[in-house]
């Protein structure tokens, strides 16, 4: 047989479904759980009960009471977004503003409001970096890269040892490093990204790491104190260089046409063996018969790997066990090669002719 607090229960969460209004619910709510409601009332009642009934009871009317607290929760949401939906009927707030000149210098764009008259609105546009950016990542992903990320303000650490980077490497120097006064510094590179991937997981690891970097250079058209750049890594069993020059070469034809010609130099770098540098020319491009350094890449150096179980505290990254490859894109470059922009500080300056182009 139910218990009659159970009927009380069944009672109120049929009523509760059926509250058609904010009112109806509130009207209800008060019915059961205000000061004098039935619910409330079964608390007084239970002075009266004998010690061994009180403890069934309580629990019963604790239950009870959560229950229809719940429930009328879910309603009251339940009608807040009915209400919503109602006053948003026949709104398509999808729908762009109409432009027309304003009175003023320029256009002003204004959200959507109750205003039934012209509403003077600019379509905005991405950036060609985040542009750039975006087809880079979609590239990445078909060739089963995920994403990774990592602070712009870092320590030596990450920056340089871990990279195998000694302390008297000319990229530590103070002249080509902005130094925090606490020692921390804006990272030089991205590969700041790749030891902490590696410190966080085990491998096989397949990333890229998208992001600023920033060096104490002479400001002209091609460089500035903060670029961008696309850090990749992958380490697996038996990675090779073959590997690495496919996954860029895909890369770079998939960005700029199949004809782009792509050529790797021998170079150095103190965190890969070997290491290369990667060159573009096509002569689809504006500006593309010359070749231009795009990248910096090579084979991970053991040393990455131990300095990376050094902070782990395990052997996760055996350099008898695995092998791996790293590069670092320059986005500003490749930017400015896809939309033939001729100076890197236009990306900068804000400017909305400039802007507008990439519309
Ligand atoms: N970090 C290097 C740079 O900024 C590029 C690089 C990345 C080289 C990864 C090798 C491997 O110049």
């Amino acid at each position: 047989m139910n218990h009659p607090l159970e009927q009380l229960r069944d009672d109120a969460l049929r009523e509760i479904e059926a509250a058609s209004d904010e009112q109806a619910l509130e009207a209800t709510r008060i019915k059961y759980l205000g000061k004098s409601g039935s619910i409330s009332a079964w608390g007084e009642q239970m002075k009266t009960l004998g010690k061994e009934e009180r403890p069934v009871v309580g629990r019963l009317l604790n239950e009870t009471r959560n229950a229809v607290t719940v429930a009328i929760e879910k309603r009251a949401e339940i009608l807040r977004s009915q209400k919503e939906s109602v006053a948003l009927a026949g709104i398509d707030i999808s729908l762009p503003g109409v432009t027309v000149p304003s009175a003023y210098s320029g256009y002003c764009s204004i959200a959507l409001t109750g205003y039934s008259g012209y509403l003077p609105l600019e379509r905005g546009s991405r950036h060609p970096l985040t542009q750039m950016l975006q087809r880079s990542i979609q590239i990445f992903h078909r060739m089963g890269f995920s994403l990774a990320d990592g602070p712009d303000i870092e320590d030596e650490w990450h920056c340089f040892d871990a990279l195998n980077t000694p302390a008297d490497h000319p990229a530590r120097n103070e002249q080509d490093t902005f130094y925090l006064p606490d020692g921390r510094l804006l990272r030089t590179h991205t590969s700041t990204v790749q030891i902490r991937t590696m410190e966080s997981a085990p491998p096989p690891i397949r990333v890229i790491a998208p992001g600023a970097a920033y060096r104490r250079d002479e400001i002209d058209a091609t460089h500035s104190a903060q670029f961008h750049q696309i850090e990749g890594l992958y380490v697996d069993e038996n990675v090779s260089v073959a590997d690495l020059k496919g996954a860029l070469e895909f890369f770079l034809r998939e960005l700029f046409g199949s004809e782009t010609e792509i050529q790797f130099r021998p170079h150095y770098f103190p965190f890969t063996e070997p290491s290369l540098e990667v060159y573009v020319r096509s002569k689809a491009l504006k500006g593309g018969e010359r070749w231009i350094e795009l990248a910096g890449c090579g084979m991970v150096h053991p040393a990455v790997f131990e300095a990376v179980n050094t902070a782990r505290g395990d052997k996760a990254y055996d350099p008898e066990k695995w092998s791996g490859y790293a590069f670092g894109l320059g986005m500003d470059r490749l930017a400015m090669i896809l939309f033939d922009i001729p100076d890197i500080r236009l990306f900068a300056q804000n400017d909305l002719r400039f802007l507008k182009q990439f519309a």
